[in-house]
């Protein structure tokens, strides 16, 4: 039976499997994941499908530079994607693999078709082809003679081939794109696929002879080829929605929707709807495209030697941190730059300060003085419902468009409203004279927290399903227009303050934390720096007595704006050491850090102090970060 609901369905490119996924495969993951569930609160059907791309030139290279079957290699890789999407709460409706039997018939099936309708053609072809794109780059394309995304050489490839005919269908789509603009978004894309297509349209070669590539899908109509790899890829869209098998995939189709940055655009924005057309199906309703995740201005890639994987980061601030950074920082359609210190900022602003604070404030007072239970509402407060109704008409729109940062700012503008709220109206003190009015303003407070928690769920789904459980709100399923109504939070229902939901992030203790975000350059494509520092022969590093410490007193020195003096336990001993620390730290802020400290320096005198050894930190164009070890390590343990 089919159902009447609207759906949507939503798609991820299907990435590679020649190397592991990184925090560039992760964020288009976690936003289709976002969007899905978000279409799920609107009161839609959704369907969301990402999966890996397995054949090609590319990945039969990397399986056996590793000496592996391409087929043993791929089943590794691919289920290390499978395996990381729940570790970030992403949770798709199908995981397809172009490996898929399912799937081959499908390409198989659409192969043949084009053939019969004389779409194709058996010629001869000289080209240069990039391996990193997996495609045929035209003079044009390259940069002093090299891939602009890949900065390799391609390499002039003459061989017979089939080829589709493109070119006959260049005037259809330039005319459906300026029928239909929405088709491809944001505009800056849309206006680079119209400038694609203002040149002339090659066909596209669709296969490789078997005597060069054999890891692919066989043509149909001819069994010494296999067919290119892009125009396997990009059918994953339909079978992975089982076409070819009843018709369900046709009310899918409709709804469709590509997420993609803006790497593989031409494939998606050129080749795919035109093999759609050529194929007599409808094309997508869009193709939404965004922009890269650098890191020091590079993009965030597999073979840019960057630190990019986001095992540590989900280590060290959790997944529902690390999904809210990603989709607040970047602005859709444009790059946005990743660094720890950025996400830092956010998490400690946006979530530990803001919300988590806010959380604790209200259930803190609501323990204190109403046992726990959420006191009776009077009435709510109008500048927080209208800011409430406006975010409930708003946000929606903002889903469609893929405003996530607009979104975010929002709800963060309505939790700031409602801890102004909560400040002005004091509770804390207003329980002295009217406990009535100061159970009104707690509920109101809750209630604008319920809120906030129901909006921020399809980003956040870990901790605000927690938050809503610490006030007693059943979470199964939310509808917006009604989970987002003024008034449903319950009188009398049990909040638990319980931990910070979200804890402060101690900036300091990063960098021995992350190192690999820290360090100077990782960059694989440049030469290491030269170094200015003599080489080390090991026996003099041995010299050195490096130990943990934990800081228990400190003030500043006269007469310097740049010395502490602190005072150290080492493990039993105490140890007095001047460091270079006071424009950036406070003799508060140093209290309690645990440090690494240089044990077995001489004595020297600074500003008429001693100072008995030296501790480490990490400086860099402007800052510098005291290397802290966190409190598990005790002081006086030896650093090898
Ligand atoms: N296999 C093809 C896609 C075929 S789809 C029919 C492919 N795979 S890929 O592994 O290279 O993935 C590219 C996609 O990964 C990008 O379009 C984007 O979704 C995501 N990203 C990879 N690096 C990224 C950044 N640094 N920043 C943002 N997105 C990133 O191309």
């Amino acid at each position: 039976m089919t159902s009447l609901m609207k759906k949507y369905y939503v798609t991820t490119p299907i990435y590679y499997v020649n190397s592991d996924p990184h925090i560039g495969t992760a964020y288009t993951t976690i936003l289709a994941d976002t969007a899905a569930r978000y279409h799920k609160m609107l009161g839609e059907e959704s369907f969301f499908l990402t999966g890996t791309d397995e054949h090609g030139d590319k990945i039969a290279q990397s399986a056996a530079k590793r000496g592996l079957a391409p087929k043993e290699f791929v089943d590794q890789i691919s289920e290390k994607f499978r395996a990381l999407w729940p570790q970030l709460l992403v949770r798709p409706d199908r995981f397809i693999r172009t490996t898929d039997e399912q799937h081959k018939l499908v390409v198989q099936q659409v192969l043949q078709r084009l053939h019969e309708k004389g779409d194709t053609y058996f010629g001869e072809y000289e080209g240069l082809y990039c391996t990193g794109c997996e495609r045929f780059r035209t003079e044009k394309e390259l940069v002093d003679g090299k891939c602009p995304d890949h900065g390799t050489e391609p390499e002039r490839i003459k061989e017979s081939n089939y080829f589709f005919r493109m070119s006959r269908y260049q005037q259809w789509w330039l005319d459906y794109i300026n029928a239909n603009p929405e088709v491809i978004r944001p505009e800056r894309y849309r206006n680079e696929v119209l400038g694609f297509l203002r040149e002339p349209l090659e066909d596209l070669c669709i296969s490789r002879p078997k005597s060069r590539l054999t890891w692919g899908i066989e043509l149909p109509f001819d069994k010494n080829y296999v067919t290119y790899v892009w125009f396997d890829a990009l059918l994953n869209y339909l079978s992975g929605i089982d076409y070819g098998d009843g018709d369900t995939w046709g009310a899918w189709w409709a709804e469709c929707e590509h997420l993609i940055a803006k790497d593989i655009l031409k494939p998606h924005g050129v080749y795919w709807p035109i093999m759609l057309h050529a194929a007599d199906f409808p094309i997508f309703q869009h193709l939404t495209v965004h922009g890269y995740w650098n890191f020091r201005d590079a993009k965030i890639s597999k073979s840019s030697g960057k630190p990019v994987g986001t095992e540590p980061l989900l280590r060290v601030f959790g997944v529902d941190a690390v999904r809210y950074f990603l989709l607040r920082e970047m602005v859709f359609g444009l790059d946005a730059s990743f660094s720890v210190d950025a996400m830092v900022k956010r998490i400690n602003s946006d979530l530990a300060n803001d919300l988590g604070n806010l959380f604790s404030r209200v259930a803190k007072l609501i323990g204190d003085f109403f046992g726990g239970k959420i006191p009776p509402s009077c009435a709510p407060d109008t500048e927080l419902l209208n800011v409430s109704r406006k975010l409930m008409s708003d946000a929606p729109d903002w889903v469609a468009e893929h405003k996530w940062n607009v979104l975010l700012e929002e709800v963060m503008q309505f939790v700031r409203a409602t801890n102004r709220y909560f400040e002005s109206s004091a509770p804390w003190s207003l329980v002295k004279s009217d406990m009535v009015a100061a159970g009104n303003v707690l509920y109101n407070c809750a209630e604008a927290l319920r809120i906030a928690a129901v909006s921020l769920h399809p980003i956040m789904p870990g901790k605000m399903t927690e938050l809503l459980s610490r006030m007693g709100e059943p979470i199964e399923k939310f509808e917006w227009t009604s989970a987002m109504k003024w008034g449903l939070a319950r009188s009398g229902a049990a909040m638990q303050k319980g931990d910070a939901l979200f804890p402060r992030i101690d900036e300091a203790a990063l960098p021995a934390l992350l190192p690999e975000f820290y360090t100077a350059q990782t960059d694989s494509k440049s030469p290491a720096p030269k170094s200015e520092v003599p080489l080390l022969d090991i026996e003099d590093f041995r010299k050195l007595e490096l130990r943990s410490a934990v800081v228990t007193a400190a003030e500043k020195i006269s007469g310097s704006d740049k010395l502490l003096k602190l005072q150290v336990d080492i493990g039993g001993a105490q140890r007095q050491i001047v460091a270079g620390v006071a424009q950036y730290y406070s003799p508060e802020q140093m209290i309690g850090k645990h440090i690494v400290v240089v044990a077995n320096l001489k004595p020297a005198k600074l500003r008429g102090e001693i100072s008995e050894g030296m501790l480490l930190a990490v400086k860099w164009d402007n800052e510098l970060q005291v290397i802290n070890l966190g409190e598990a390590v005790p002081p006086g343990s030896s650093i090898s």
